[in-house]
């Protein structure tokens, strides 16, 4: 009886020292360059896919930038947002409207599948998709760090958290304070907005009934009323996209903090900005800085560049909370583009 107690205990033991390991080995940290040993190519692949994608699309990197946001911002940077086989799926939520980009992640996963099967991360292609996605639309580069593993589960409820469009300013600062992003990151993160469109689709309060009395949002100049009414008129088709940055759409540049200071921001959460004493100051940050600086824009995209970062950090699953995935176990792949 001793004798099997013995052998017992040092079973045990080895399975423990046997499950640290394993553990130890898994748990890795976010790094940049972390696939450059088991898949070199990994970040071309995924560059040449972007680049290709938006050459035929010229909506794609902003498309991308907001597939990343969305995917971090609900259950962390894990690749959830991927999913799309439950029926009550993340994706589907009234906040994730308007997403795409899905078909280009799929096949940027393909590739890699191919060349590297089960190493690169769907989170990690995200990431990486987004900011080839800045770079294309004129932003500064910067590194991303890789070693994300993706998550498991998709569930509607689990997108209420996200930012609304119709926020106060004071939900705004507080959802993103609940996952750790102060009021710089909420500014420096919401000038995303510098490329890309909205749908009319979440300009109806704000443009006609901002306090149920049929008005307008008075924090919109009223040169740019009439503009934003035509394009988006009542009762019309909210399918309609218009610019969220009307002056320079596509070039990622920090023309949005202006349009936020003159009340030409589109959609009702940049306007917030200025609502608040905090946002407000960050956001003149960057004006000042380009009176006294000529190299202004840096200074805009480089803070961007730091809060995309952040951002790529939020609640990340590695080691053994989560896998790498195949896509196709998951998702129908199809399309949204
Ligand atoms: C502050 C909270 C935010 C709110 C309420 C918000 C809301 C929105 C809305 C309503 C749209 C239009 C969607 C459509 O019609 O397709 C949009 C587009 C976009 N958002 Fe945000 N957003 C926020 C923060 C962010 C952040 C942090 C990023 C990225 C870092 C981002 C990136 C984008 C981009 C690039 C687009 C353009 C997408 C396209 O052209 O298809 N947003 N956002």
């Amino acid at each position: 009886m001793a004798f099997f107690n013995k052998n017992s205990k040092s079973f045990i033991k080895l399975i423990l020292i046997i499950y640290f390991l394993q553990i130890t080995a898994l748990n890795g940290q976010l790094r940049v360059g972390f696939y450059s040993e088991r898949c070199h190519n990994a970040e071309s692949i995924v560059s040449t896919v972007v680049k290709e994608a938006s050459q035929r699309e010229p909506r794609m990197p902003a498309m991308l930038l907001r597939l990343h946001f969305h995917d971090c911002f609900v259950q962390g940077c894990d690749g959830s947002i991927l999913i799309d086989n439950v029926k009550e799926a993340e994706r589907n939520a009234f906040g994730h409207e308007g997403l795409g980009g899905f078909a280009e992640i799929q096949k940027a996963k393909t590739q890699l599948e191919t060349q590297c099967p089960a190493v690169v991360s769907c989170a990690d292609i995200v990431a990486l998709a987004a900011r080839d996605a800045v770079v294309l639309a004129g932003g500064a580069f910067y590194e991303v760090e890789t070693g994300r593993r993706d998550g498991r589960v998709s569930d509607l409820s689990f997108a209420e958290k996200m930012p609304d469009v119709d926020d106060s300013i004071e939900v705004l600062k507080q959802k993103f304070k609940t996952k750790g992003f102060t009021e710089k990151d909420l500014v420096i993160l919401s000038g995303a907005h510098t490329i890309g469109t909205t749908a009319c689709f979440f300009m109806p309060k704000r443009l006609h009934n901002f306090t149920g009395k049929s008005d307008a949002d008075p924090s919109i100049n009223p040169k740019f009323l009439p503009e934003l009414r035509s394009k988006c008129p009542k009762n019309g088709d909210v399918n309609v996209r218009i610019s969220l940055d009307n002056l320079s759409e596509k070039k990622f540049d920090d023309q949005i903090m202006h349009n936020i200071k003159n009340g030409f921001a589109v959609i009702a959460s940049d306007a917030r900005l200025y609502d608040d004493n905090i946002t407000r100051a960050v956001v003149n940050s960057y004006l000042q800085t380009e009176i006294s600086d000529l190299n202004t824009s840096s200074s805009f995209e480089k803070d961007f560049g730091l809060a995309m970062v952040k951002l790529g950090r939020l609640e990340v699953k590695t080691g053994l909370l989560g896998e790498i995935r195949k896509i196709s176990e998951f998702s129908h792949g199809t399309s949204q583009n």
